[in-house]
């Protein structure tokens, strides 16, 4: 682009004023050859080889994303998990690494069994109390420091630029699972973290319609060619249509984000007030126990994620959240988040054993719809619950 664009909205809008030279096309075509053209001396100029180490298709949403990030690289994956495990998979087995008691269960799940048995040794800690992390790190001997701000499902908070300091100070590298805040909100690197992951399943892509996951490093550096070669070689490569599918959903990421949260905040306000609601735990809420640092770290919003606690009916807690999940019209009872349409879910049924989220819990994500419609669809669905 010839002019440089001052705001990221116009960076995301015109996916950094991509034109192609030879068609004026201003929408990237849909590269979908698996093998690239030897040179006749038998050399690779092109730097294109073989399609499950790089795809010309994920040019553009990587220089996006890089772009709205901040950093020096991107690499987009086959999903969250895809991209997040390639993080931990770049590192040598008798490894510690830090990661946080809340966070996305299946990493959870998968850092404390495949892992831990792959050799890694994984220490699960409160990561939004900055002692607990200072007293956890063992300076040569923790590599990397695992954060997701604000967390899954209980949207606990973690100061970035104070993680970080404690994770360099130790000579391990911090990763930021920056799903929830999207880089409208929050961006992780300027904070001083080193790697930024998303769900770009989620807010990025934001139509409910592919699963990808997506990396930005600040440096390039020794650990991100090791996350490169993960790619290249255990194969957790994204399809070409699903890589241009997500460019065209990123140039509208300004617009969802921002109504998604303003949403989000009118309803956690909303419910924080209701007979039924015991509790509504959102960072857009000053009294939420993360609620200064997420102001700190977060501009424009607090995200489109909260969680309801709904206060316990004549068969307890846990019945009476799956009685409002059971009668809502609007609001889809889906699992994901992120997308336009908002979706409910009782969280513990979906975590199972070992969930930090409480029975009573109803976990939100709030997608662009009319607000009041939401309200609306969720009060009529509390009253049956408990009429
Ligand atoms: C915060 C967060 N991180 C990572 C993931 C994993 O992403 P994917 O489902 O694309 O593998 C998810 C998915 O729900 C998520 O919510």
């Amino acid at each position: 682009m010839d002019f440089k664009p001052a705001h990221p909205e116009t960076v995301s809008a015109q996916a950094l004023g991509w034109i192609d030279e030879r068609t004026r096309a201003i929408t990237p075509p849909i590269h979908v050859s698996s093998t690239y053209l030897r040179d006749a001396d038998n050399q690779y100029r092109s730097g294109r080889v073989y399609a499950r180490a790089d795809n010309p298709a994920f040019d553009q949403a990587e220089a996006v994303l890089c772009a709205l990030e901040e950093g020096a690289q991107a690499l987009l994956f086959a999903s969250g998990m895809a991209a997040a495990t390639a993080v931990f998979q770049a590192l040598a087995p008798g490894d510690h690494v830090l990661a946080p008691r809340v966070m996305y269960w299946s990493l959870r799940n998968w850092l404390t069994t495949f892992a831990t048995g792959w050799g890694l040794q994984v220490e699960l800690i409160d990561m939004h109390d900055p002692a607990a992390v200072q007293a956890a790190v063992r300076p040569g001997h923790t590599k990397l420091v695992w954060i997701e701000t604000p967390a899954n499902p209980l949207w606990t908070v973690t100061d970035i630029a104070a993680t970080a300091s404690i994770a360099h100070a130790a000579g391990a590298l911090l990763a930021v699972d920056s799903t929830v805040a999207t880089p409208v909100l929050t961006r992780p690197l300027a904070l001083g973290a080193d790697l930024v992951m998303h769900a770009a399943t989620k807010y990025l892509n934001g139509h409910s319609d592919l699963v990808a996951g997506a990396l930005v490093t600040r440096a390039d550096n020794e650990h991100w060619q090791r996350v490169r070669k993960v790619r290249a070689q255990l194969g957790g490569t994204l399809g070409s249509f699903e890589a241009w599918l997500l460019l065209r959903g990123m140039r509208t990421l300004h617009l969802r984000v921002r109504a998604a949260c303003a949403s989000a905040q009118r309803i956690a306000e909303h419910f924080s007030r209701h007979p039924h609601v015991a509790e509504v735990l959102y960072p857009g809420l000053p009294g939420f126990a993360g609620h200064g640092v997420a102001r700190s770290q977060m501009a424009g919003g607090f995200g489109g994620m909260l969680s309801v606690r709904v206060k316990s009916g004549p068969d307890g807690g846990e019945a009476a959240a799956i009685a409002t999940a059971a009668h809502v019209g609007l609001w889809k009872r889906a699992t994901s988040l992120g997308g336009t349409e908002s979706l409910i879910e009782h969280r513990a049924s979906v975590e199972g054993a070992g969930t930090p989220a409480p029975p009573d819990l109803l976990r939100l994500s709030v997608g662009i719809e009319h607000v009041d419609d939401l309200i609306d669809d969720m009060e009529q669905a509390l009253r049956r619950a408990y009429a």
